[in-house]
Order: C-alpha cells, then structure tokens, then sequence
C-alpha cells in the first residue's frame, strides 16, 4: 500500500463490475478528483474516462487482455486543461482464469510534450536558418534591381506625372522585403553572444522613452514597476534591448487608442533553475502587460511561428526573435491573454549563469 502511495504514476484498480476500488494520490493529482469521490463509483460514472478509456478497460474486463496506448490521450478534468497521458490496462485473475477487475495505470506525459514542443521550436528555427540564408543571397540581387530600375525610371518621368506614385510604391515595397529578409538573416546568423553586466532597469527605462515617442499618435500610458534590487544581469545588452522592445512594441501595438503598457520586472521565488554547477539560481521575471485587444485562443498556438502576424505591417518575426534571445540566455518566455482585453509576456532569465 506504502508503494502505490508514492508512486508517481496513477493507480486505479477496478473490479469486474467497473466499480473503483484503488485510487492512489497520483491518481488524484492526475485526475483532479480525490479518492473519496471516486471510490465505489463505477468508471463511466466519472468524466474523466471518454471513449478511449472505455474501450481499453472494456478490453481487459471482457476479453483479459493488457492493452497499453503507445500514443497520447487527452485525460478530461474536471478542472484545469486536458492532460497528455498514456495508459496501461492490465486485467486481473483470481483462479482458473477468472476475471475479477483491472488496473489501469496512468503516466501523465504532459512534461514530455512539452519538452518536444520545445524540440521542435528549436527545429524549425533551424530550418529557418538554412533556408533564410539561401533565400536572402537569391532575392537580394534581383531585388536591387528592381530598385535601382525603378529609381531610373523616377529620374526619366516629368515631375508631375502620376506614375510617380506608383514607382514610390514599388520602391517602398522593395525596401519593407529588403528590411524582412534582413530581420530574417539576423536570426538565422549564427552569432557569439557579447556577454557583459547589464543594468536592466536601464534597457528598460530607454526603450520606454523611445516607444513613447514612436506611439505619440495614441494615449498610451507606460508605466515602470522596476524594482530597484535586481543586480546587473550577465547578458547580451543588444540582444536583451531587442526581446524587451519586441515586446514593449506588440503591447503598444495591440492598444487601439487609450490604453496602459505596464513593465514590471522582481525576483522570483517562483521558479528555480539549475546553473551549469548545479546551484538553483534564482530568476528574474520581467513582465510586459498591456490592457489592448487581447489574443484569441486560436491565434495563442500560432505566436512563436515564422512570420505568423495578424497586423497589416507586422512581419511576424518579433517573438521568434525573442523565443530565439531568451534561449540563448537560459530563460523561458510564457504568455497569458484574456480575449476580452489584456495580454501578460513574462521572461524569466536566470540571475547567475
Ligand atoms: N501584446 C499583444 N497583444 C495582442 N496580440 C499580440 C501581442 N503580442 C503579439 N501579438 C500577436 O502575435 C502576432 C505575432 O507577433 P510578432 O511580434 O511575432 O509579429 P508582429 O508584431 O506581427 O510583426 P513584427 O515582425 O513586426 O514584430 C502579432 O501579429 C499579434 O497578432
Ligand atoms: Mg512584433
């Protein structure tokens, strides 16, 4: 009993009519439900237990067959989010055969999918970096030409014509792919980080000064909760000033027209992470809120993705980048948003590397 009471897998034992019998905490954990609510209910009482639970549990109390799922199933809670897991069932005999119950064993993967989300982030920013680098050589000459032909064409044509507009386009438009395949290339580049101390609350208080000159046009409020006991962080100062104006950008630009951006940045006891010497450092968590439209469900999944945008003049490169810096740095990046207005970027960089 000791040893089902520490396992960290979920143990459920049922007996031949469905009725549950074992519940262990793990279970609990897993399945938000505690074991007093479960114990003497049969399975499919229990929400938790969709059709493909059914099917293996029917499985092994019918036909006496161990069944485990080699792919992963979403596990329904009654609350928080689904939960990635694999099962095992396993019937259970008393004699001659006799089916008296089953074990379902229940190993929450939930880590492991998002250690190969991380995996797969990483791939295909490296494909990104082989393709970008072919493509930039390949657009950038013909490019050029474009350019200087429209230019010479400007030269030719009487001042007052009306094709002068059009060729203003053609070399605005030249210039904004010239400027994403440069965007492009800066990521892909490998680069030697310039690691120095950098004072944060500076980087910060800059970036602050100069969005609030390039977002005039609106009434956006930005306010800085530093707190003044963060020593210097060791960094990149150019790449850092990059991620957090990436950020500061977005929020201002999800602001329509009155709104507040609010930059805080404390240490945290919430998370620890392991330095190279295996000493938990403690992070610094810096966090960009703005109360501006908000990012829908849909749109969440698609945020760190390669020229994903939903604005008219966006790129879609700025949270790559930032994915890209904070990596680089041994941070991690989360997002939280409220459809109805107001989204949270927090970075957490670790103080001593
Ligand atoms: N604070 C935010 N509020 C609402 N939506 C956001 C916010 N930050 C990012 N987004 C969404 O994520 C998308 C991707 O952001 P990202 O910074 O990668 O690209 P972008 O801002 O569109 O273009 P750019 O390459 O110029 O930065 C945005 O188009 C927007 O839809
Ligand atoms: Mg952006």
């Amino acid at each position: 009993m000791r040893v089902l009471e520490n396992l960290d897998r979920a143990v459920i034992a049922i007996d031949a009519q469905g009725v549950i019998q074992l519940f262990n905490p793990a279970a609990e954990l897993n399945t938000g439900y505690s074991e007093r609510q479960v114990l003497g209910r049969r399975y499919d009482d229990i929400c938790i237990f969709d059709n493909a639970f059914t099917y293996l549990i029917q499985a092994a109390l019918e036909n006496g067959r161990s069944i485990s799922t080699q792919e992963h199933i979403m596990l329904r809670r009654p609350i928080g989010k689904p939960l990635p897991v694999t099962i095992s069932v396993a019937p259970m005999f008393v004699e001659q055969g006799k089916i008296d119950g089953a074990v379902l064993i229940i190993r929450d993967m939930s880590p492991v999918v998002k250690l190969e989300e991380a995996v797969r982030r990483a791939d295909r920013m490296t494909m990104l970096g082989t393709m970008s680098a072919g493509l930039a050589h390949e657009i950038r000459n013909p490019l050029g030409g474009i350019k200087g032909s429209a230019q010479l064409m400007a030269m030719e044509l009487p001042e007052d014509s009306p094709l002068n507009e059009y060729i203003e386009v053609m070399i605005r438009e030249v210039d904004r792919v010239d400027g994403i395949i440069e965007e492009l290339m800066n990521l892909s580049r490998p680069r030697t980080a310039e690691n120095s101390a950098v004072n944060l609350s500076k980087v910060l208080n800059d970036i602050v000064l100069l969005q609030k000159e390039a977002h005039c046009d609106k009434n956006i409020h930005f306010i800085l909760n530093l707190d003044p006991s963060i020593p210097e962080l060791i960094g990149d100062e150019r790449l850092l000033t990059q991620l957090f104006l990436n950020l500061i950008k977005n929020a201002a630009e999800a602001i329509e027209d009155t709104g507040a951006v609010t930059i805080s940045t404390r240490i945290t006891s919430e998370y620890q992470t392991r330095s190279e010497a295996d000493h938990p450092a403690s992070l610094i968590h810096i966090e960009v809120k703005d109360n501006g439209t908000g990012i829908p469900p849909e749109t969440m999944k698609r945020l760190f993705t390669p020229f994903f945008t939903t604005r008219k003049s966006g790129n879609g490169l700025g949270l790559v980048m930032c994915q890209k810096i904070i990596t680089e740095h041994d941070g991690f990046i989360k997002v939280d948003s409220d459809p109805a207005g107001g989204t949270s970027f927090s970075v957490y960089l670790p103080l001593r590397r």
